[in-house]
C-alpha cells in the first residue's frame, strides 16, 4: 500500500527532486505540495513548485502557498546556495498548474482530517507552516501519522557553524515541532552528505535521455557548482528526498530513538539541533534520528522515480 504524504518544501533544487521522488515512486501517494518561504521567498518557491509540477506531469495534486515568513526572526534566503530563482540552472517552461486559492496550513488541516488513514507530513524546509498547523489546530495531531523531516544533524551545520538551514530559519517553530508529541524523524545534514550526486548518479539521469532527467542534470549540475564555491565538495549533497526515501523504504535510511532539543538562544548556536545519541541527559527520546544512508537504493528509487515520470510525459 502507497504511504499517503504531504510534502512541505520550499524549492530548492533537492526539494524539486524530493517532489519527482514522491509523485514517480510507487510507495507514496502524494496528496498535496504546500509551500512555505525558505531557500527563497514564499513567492518564488510557490512559483518553483508550480514549474517542477508542470515539467513532471504532476497533475491533480494541489499545490498551496503558506507563510511568507519565520514565527519570530525575519526570513534569511538561501540564494548564495540556490540562485534568485531559488532553482537557478534549468530553463523550465512556463507553469501549466496553478496553486490552490487557500492557505498551505488549511489545506494541511483539511487533508489530514479528510484522509481516511493518518498522513505522513514530509517538510523539507523551515518548519514554519507545520508548527503552525499544530499550534492552530492541536486536534488535527490525531491525525498525522509522523512527520518525517529533513532538518539538523548530529554533527555539526551548513548555515553556520552550529546551524543547519531549515532548522537555522525558524527555530522556534522546530522547537513546536520537536516537542509536539506527534512521532518525529529528522533526516540531517549527517547521513544527507551521504547523498552525493556524483558524476555517476549524473550519467544515470543523463541516460534517461528524457526532458525531465536533463532538467534533473541541470539542476544538479548547478547545484555541484554551488557546493564545489561554498563548501569544497566534490559532488553536491541531495538533502531532501532523503526524507521521502525514509518513507518509501525504512532500511534505506536507518536511524536511532534519541532526544533532540532546538537552541533558540546560543550566542553562537541558535538553530543547532543538539541530540543526545548516548542518552547522557536522561530525557525520553522524542525522535526517530536518522544515523545511516543506503545511497545504493537511494539512488535506484531516485532514479527510477524520475524515470518513471519521464516515460509518462514523453
Ligand atoms: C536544506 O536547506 C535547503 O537549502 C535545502 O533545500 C535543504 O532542505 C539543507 O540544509
Ligand atoms: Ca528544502
Amino acid at each position: 500500500m502507497a504511504v499517503p504524504i504531504v510534502i512541505d518544501c520550499d524549492p530548492g533544487h533537492d526539494d524539486a527532486l524530493a517532489i519527482m521522488l514522491a509523485a514517480g515512486d510507487p510507495g507514496i501517494d502524494l496528496l498535496a505540495v504546500t509551500t512555505v518561504a525558505g531557500n527563497q521567498t514564499l513567492e518564488k518557491t510557490t512559483f518553483n513548485a508550480l514549474r517542477v509540477c508542470t515539467v513532471a506531469g504532476i497533475t491533480g495534486v494541489p499545490v498551496a502557498a503558506g507563510c511568507a515568513q519565520p514565527l519570530v526572526e525575519p526570513l534569511e534566503v538561501a540564494e548564495d546556495v540556490h540562485g534568485v530563482s531559488g532553482i537557478d540552472g534549468p530553463r523550465f517552461p512556463v507553469p501549466t498548474v496553478a496553486a490552490v486559492p487557500e492557505h498551505a496550513v488549511e489545506l494541511l488541516r483539511r487533508v489530514l482530517i479528510g484522509h481516511p488513514e493518518p498522513v505522513t507530513l514530509v517538510p523539507t524546509a523551515p518548519l514554519t507552516n507545520i508548527a503552525l498547523l499544530l499550534t492552530r489546530y492541536p486536534e488535527v495531531a490525531g491525525r498525522i501519522k509522523e512527520i518525517v523531516l529533513m532538518g539538523g544533524s548530529t554533527e555539526r551545520g551548513n548555515r553556520t557553524p552550529a546551524a543547519e538551514f531549515n532548522i537555522h530559519v525558524d527555530p522556534e517553530a522546530a522547537d513546536i515541532v520537536f516537542r509536539s508529541g506527534v512521532p518525529v524523524t529528522m533526516c540531517g545534514l549527517n547521513v544527507t552528505h551521504q547523498a552525493l550526486a556524483t558524476p555517476g548518479v549524473l550519467a544515470r539521469f543523463e541516460a534517461l535521455d528524457s526532458e525531465l532527467g536533463w532538467i534533473c542534470v541541470e539542476l544538479l549540475r548547478y547545484f555541484a557548482g554551488t557546493y564545489r564555491r561554498l563548501f569544497g565538495f566534490s559532488a553536491p549533497p541531495v538533502h531532501d528526498p532523503v526524507a521521502v526515501a525514509r518513507v518509501i523504504d525504512p532500511r534505506i535510511v536507518d536511524c536511532v530513538d534519541a532526544h533532540v532539543a532546538v537552541e533558540l538562544h546560543g550566542r553562537h548556536t541558535r538553530g543547532a539541533t543538539v541530540v543526545d545519541l548516548h542518552g547522557r541527559l536522561g530525557l525520553p527520546a522524542n525522535a526517530r534520528v536518522a544515523v545511516g544512508l543506503r545511497t545504493d537504493l537511494f539512488w535506484d528509487r531516485m532514479v527510477a522515480a524520475v524515470a518513471a515520470l519521464g516515460a509518462a510525459r514523453d
